[in-house]
Parts: structure tokens; sequence; C-alpha cells
């Protein structure tokens, strides 16, 4: 993300468009980078490559270690949402390794994948992860949000660690609202502060609306600014802000934002969707033992085993996940 005018010019040079609306607002907007510069998972620490492996150091905080796409395959099945001759699309996908987990344990139910990705290099990375798939796998190089009027018998959507890359107003103050922002906060009675200044994810509303008009059951997951906490793990909120409004979080080359949950939820109930939701640190099974409060607590750490955990307890705590349907 930049707002300079030399990195704008930079990144934009032959697209007049978007020069000009980036000028004009204070619009975050990762589009350009995303679709140009793939980003480094290893260094944006996702839950998901956290645990892309049965061999991950981050396996040791969990219950029942198992790669993350084979944690969110098992939900999805119990939800009765991974069922025989469904087709799975799965969008901002990475380096294809929650698929790769997925359908290692679910590749015999599912009839057809679609994996859309801004990030060529990226689309090249998930077509290596899921070469044994190939045969039932199309790879699509384009942006979700003009994607998604187009998609058609799909019967699931994932958007894992995705929406928080979607577009976000910066420093808004509540008497002075854009009118997109004004809009969609009157139209689905959304929650904002009273006053000072406020981060509002509007990528992310605007694509649950389009999932929810278009009726297409979706798994989200994200870093939360209202996150959730687990039962019996109530040492996880210290210090933490349970009804946030998003926070930036600046990144190699462009910033992500934390995710205000309830509004997506809102947006999706509005349009008579059913919502059901936890914290990602209860879909992944973190291990609620006394050792786990121990290290979090004391947050001294003997071993490298117990900073590894503390690390991912201080990072997972804040996801929340949320299927809509
Ligand atoms: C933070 S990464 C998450 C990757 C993976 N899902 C994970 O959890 O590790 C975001 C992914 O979304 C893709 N992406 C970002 N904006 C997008 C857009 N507007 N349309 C499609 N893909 C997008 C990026 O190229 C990248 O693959």
């Amino acid at each position: 993300m930049w707002y300079g005018g030399a990195s704008v010019c930079l990144y934009f040079t032959d697209r007049k468009k978007y020069i000009i609306e980036y000028l004009m607002a204070e619009r975050s907007r990762t589009y350009w980078y995303h679709k140009q510069y793939p980003i480094d998972l290893m260094t944006e620490f996702t839950v998901c490559e956290s645990l892309a492996s049965s061999a991950s150091p981050y396996m040791a905080a969990l219950e029942n270690p198992k790669p993350y796409g084979s944690l969110v395959g098992e939900m999805l099945a119990a939800c009765g949402m991974l069922y025989q001759g469904c087709c799975v699309c799965e969008i901002g996908g990475g380096y294809g390794s929650l698929m790769k987990g997925l359908l290692a344990d679910y590749s015999s139910l599912i009839s057809r994948i679609v994996m859309i990705d801004l990030s060529k290099h990226l689309l090249r990375r998930q077509r290596t992860a899921l070469e044994p798939w190939k045969e039932k796998i199309d790879f699509v190089h384009g942006n979700v949000m003009e994607l998604m009027p187009a998609l058609s018998k799909i019967d699931l959507l994932i958007v894992n660690e995705m929406i928080g890359d979607l577009d976000t107003w910066k420093d808004l103050t509540t008497s002075e609202l854009p009118d997109d922002v004004a809009d969609l906060v009157t139209r689905y009675s959304l929650e904002i502060p009273p006053q000072g200044g406020f981060h509002f994810n509007v990528g992310a509303v605007r694509l649950v609306e389009a999932i929810s008009q278009a009726g297409i059951p979706a798994f989200i997951s994200e870093h939360s600014s209202d996150p959730v906490i687990p039962e019996a793990m109530d040492y996880l909120a210290r210090d933490l802000c349970l009804q946030g409004f998003p926070r930036e979080i600046p990144l190699k080359g462009h910033s992500e934002f934390t995710i205000r949950f309830s509004h997506l939820e809102r947006v999706a109930r509005f349009w008579g969707k059913d919502c059901i939701g936890g914290s990602l640190a209860d879909l992944v099974g973190i291990r609620k033992s006394p050792k786990m409060r121990f290290i979090f607590n004391a947050r001294a750490c003997a071993t490298d085993e117990h900073a590894i955990i503390l690390e991912f307890l201080d990072h997972i705590r804040e996801y929340r996940w949320l299927i809509i349907r």
C-alpha cells in the first residue's frame, strides 16, 4: 500500500483510472501489489502456512496435529458442506496448502475445484502443490470482486485469510463518511464508533454482500478486530479488545487490516443467510492444557517449543472463522 506520489507513479504509470482514484481517496488498495508482487506467506505468518504440514513445529500446540486444510475439511464435512459431487472454489489460495491438506483427505467427495487468484505467480505455486489432483482443478487468474457475478455451479467458497487484503477505508470520521460507506452503514445497520477515527473494511463487506446475493455457501477466516475467546481459554483475552474496529497491519510493501466480523455477519443476515462461527484456535484444536495457560501467562520461554507455542497462541487468538449459508 502506498500513499506517496512517487510510489503511485512506480506502480500505476499506465493505469490512469487507478491513479486518479488513488490520489483522491484515503482508501487502502492492495490490488496492484497482489497482482504484481507475490506475497511471502512465511513473513505474513498465515495460520494456514504455519500449519501447512504435520512436520511444522507449530503442531506442538494442537491436540490432534493435522495440516490446516485437513482440519478445515473436517469441520466443513461435519457441517454437511463437503459432500459427494460438490464443487469447491478457493479464492486467494496462496501456496495451495489449504487445498492440498483438504484434498489429501476429501478429494474423493469433490468433483471439481476452482482456484481463483490475483497473482499469476501464486497460481503457479498452487498448480505445483495440487499436481496430484490437476485433472479436476481449474486455475483462474482474476480479481474476485470482478469474478463473483460470473461464478456458477459452485457449492462452496473458501476464503481463507484473503478478505483482510481487500480495500479498506482509512481514518474515517463518523460525521464525514464517504458515500459508499454511509450507504453500507445505513443499509446494514453497521455499528461504527460514535467519535474518533476508524478504518472500515469496505472490500470485505462488499465481498460478503456478493457472496450472500449469489447464494453460495462460504467459509471465511481472517484476523479479526472483534475476536472471540475459546471456552476454557479465557487467559487468551489478556490485553485484547474484543469489540475493536479494524487495525492496520503493515507488511512488506503493503498493509492488511483486521476484520470486523460483526459487520460481515450483519450483511449476511440481512440477506437471509445463517451464520455460524467461532475462534480459529478452537477450529484447529489448540490444546486446552495447564501447560498452554502457563506458557501464555508466564511469557517466559524455557525451551524453543515454549517460544513457538507462545508465538502461535499470541497470533491465532485474534483469528475467527465464519460460515455463511
Ligand atoms: C494473505 S494471502 C493468503 C493465502 C492463503 N489463503 C493462506 O491462508 O495462506 C492472500 C491471497 O489472496 C490473493 N488475493 C488478494 N487479493 C485478491 C483479489 N482481489 N482477488 C483474488 N485473489 C486475491 C493473494 O494473491 C493471495 O493468494
